[in-house]
């Protein structure tokens, strides 16, 4: 069975594109995989955390995924933070890794924009904690998303690296495991912007843990078009938020977008609203009511994440310790 190791900030509340773009399939891989699941909270302290926010949405995080149907027993779910193998390779991969290859990272372009003197340098050497991430386990499959295709080829170089400049093999190589038909999930406020946990408006977001009305309310009040829904994917061309509700509808139905406007096309938003809102809330609402019901018992996430470090150290802490040794320490 091959390995696969896939992290998730415990920062924010996981909202839907969460959910369908990642989360969805997590759980779907525990079937024929097996998973290490990680709640990458080193990551999240490259920028800001308030120090309480951050253990509890590492809890939240945690009550999310179980509730989503990830199994901690049969798979492994910890926070990063609790294995130190995380680290202490993410090190020796900052002393291989060039600074000409960080440079070219277009996600710390992105993120740091012009500002770029006063970021952390953890947001810049992330690339490289990543690596360790997964090699720490030599998992050799990453599920990712199109974003993390850049640092998953680093993470490569960097394994190469160390092989040749210790002449060894040791690190296998890693392949990225892009979700079939990955879902792009927009914000119900400008069609445009993807879906995301940090953007200002929760207007613009369903969140794993919003109740029904909560749901309704924000899909009523979602962006959209005058016109009625098209009859065929052709019509939703330059129609960004029209085409997210129709995306979000089909991926939620597990139906083809032609199939969803053979039966809605020709309909005003308002009752495609309603319809769409109807399968949000059965997908959405028994994994807010689980997440609110484990959020009663802190103590138990904490055991299940306690459990699930010891279980990754146990993997890792080999594979570590003879990179170290490698090494020379
Ligand atoms: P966010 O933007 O909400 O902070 P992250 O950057 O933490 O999300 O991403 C966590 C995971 O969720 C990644 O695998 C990412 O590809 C996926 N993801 C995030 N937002 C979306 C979205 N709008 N549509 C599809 N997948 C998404
Ligand atoms: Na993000």
């Amino acid at each position: 069975m091959q390995r696969i190791f896939s992290g998730i900030q415990p920062t924010g509340i996981p909202q839907l594109g969460n959910y369908l773009g990642a989360i969805r399939n997590w759980v779907a891989l525990q079937a024929d995989h097996e998973c290490i699941f990680c709640l990458v909270d080193m990551h999240a302290l490259t920028v800001w955390q308030e120090p309480e926010a951050l253990r509890q949405q590492t809890l939240r995080q945690t009550a999310v995924l179980l509730a989503a149907g990830i199994d901690p027993n049969a798979h492994i779910l910890f926070n990063q933070s609790a294995v130190s193998a995380h680290a202490r390779l993410g090190w020796i991969f900052n002393c291989v890794s060039r600074l000409g290859w960080l440079n070219r990272m277009t996600q710390f372009k992105d993120k740091a924009g012009k500002d770029r003197e006063n970021h952390s340098a953890g947001l810049y050497v992330y690339p490289n904690l990543m690596a360790a991430d997964i090699l720490a386990y030599k998992a050799t499959r990453v599920p990712v998303g199109d974003d993390q295709r850049q640092h998953l080829e680093l993470a490569n170089d960097i394994a190469q690296k160390f092989n040749h400049d210790y002449g060894v093999d040791f690190f296998p190589p890693i392949e990225p495991l892009v979700p079939p038909a990955a879902a792009r999930i927009m914000s119900l406020r400008d069609g445009t912007k993807k879906m995301s946990k940090s953007d200002p408006s929760a207007q613009s977001r369903i969140e794993m843990t919003d109740d029904a009305d909560t749901i309704a309310l924000k899909i009523r009040r979602a962006k959209t078009d005058p016109e009625p829904l098209p009859s065929d994917p052709a019509g939703l061309q330059d129609r960004p938020e029209a085409r997210n509700l129709v995306d979000i509808y089909a991926v939620l139905a597990g139906i083809p977008v032609a199939e969803v406007l053979a039966r809605h096309g020709g309909e005003g938003f308002g009752p495609f609203k309603a319809a769409l809102t109807d399968v949000l809330v059965q997908a959405i609402v028994p994994i807010a009511d689980e997440t609110r019901r484990l959020m009663d018992a802190p103590d138990h996430l904490r055991a299940v994440l306690r459990d699930g470090a010891t279980r990754a150290a146990a993997i890792a802490e080999p594979i570590v310790c003879e990179a170290e040794r490698l090494v020379g320490f």
